[in-house]
């Protein structure tokens, strides 16, 4: 199997922090981003030589975490669960990262944010809300800045809602396709969906 000889063969991340909040994600079952999916976006902001990240979804600060540790970006992320929110804080504290990660408590579709210089925006939040997410934080994307989206394949179910059960399920499905459609269609950007983790894309503001 690739996956298996992938596994073996790419070293991972052998660092305190990063083996204490894998296993607080799985004690507290939080979504993160996979494996692969942070390998992905560590990679893409070295070799972009992006220094200033908006996240939209913390959770409890992996990504955000990982990204300051093995980059030297500064992060502004956001994230509308309080109790995770304040999680994250403690995580982000404790790895001596407060000065460059700067987590805002909010609403994503609600919140605000003045600059307009990031150079990556990572859009990792409530999937029905990737369309407004995406064109609301365009703004603050320089030009030939990028957004990344993850989860746009849904555990392999984009591309086959007819065998999803749930009702619910089928309808974010459906609404995830939905984004994806638009996404490729957008002519201020160059975007391309990737088999990456959960289906990672790259979109390059023109
Ligand atoms: C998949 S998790 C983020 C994982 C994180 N990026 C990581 O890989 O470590 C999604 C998070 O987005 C948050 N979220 C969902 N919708 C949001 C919104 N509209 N505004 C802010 N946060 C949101 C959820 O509360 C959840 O904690």
């Amino acid at each position: 199997m690739v996956n298996k000889y992938l596994a073996e063969i790419n070293k991972d991340f052998n660092n305190d922090i990063v083996k204490s909040l894998l296993s607080q994600a799985n004690n507290l079952k939080i979504p993160i981003i996979t494996n692969e999916g942070i390998h992905f976006l560590i990679q893409l902001i070295k070799i972009h030589s992006s220094k200033k990240v908006l996240e939209i979804g913390s959770a409890i600060g992996y990504s955000s975490i990982l990204m300051a540790l093995f980059t030297d970006v500064t992060i502004t992320t956001i994230e509308r669960d309080e109790k995770i929110a304040k999680l994250a804080l403690k995580n982000i504290k404790k790895a001596n990262l407060s000065n460059r990660i700067n987590l805002i408590i909010a609403d994503a579709n609600n919140a605000s944010i003045p600059e307009d210089d990031f150079d990556l925006i990572f859009i990792d939040a409530a999937k029905a809300s990737y369309i407004n997410f995406f064109d609301k934080f365009t703004k603050n994307l320089k030009s030939n800045g990028l957004i990344i989206c993850d989860n746009l394949l849904f555990k392999g179910q984009v591309n086959e809602p007819e065998l999803i059960k749930s009702r619910n399920r089928r309808q974010l499905v459906k609404k995830i396709d939905k984004f994806n459609q638009y996404l490729i269609n957008q002519e201020n950007f160059d975007s391309y969906i990737y088999n990456i983790g959960d289906g990672i894309s790259i979109s390059i503001k023109k």
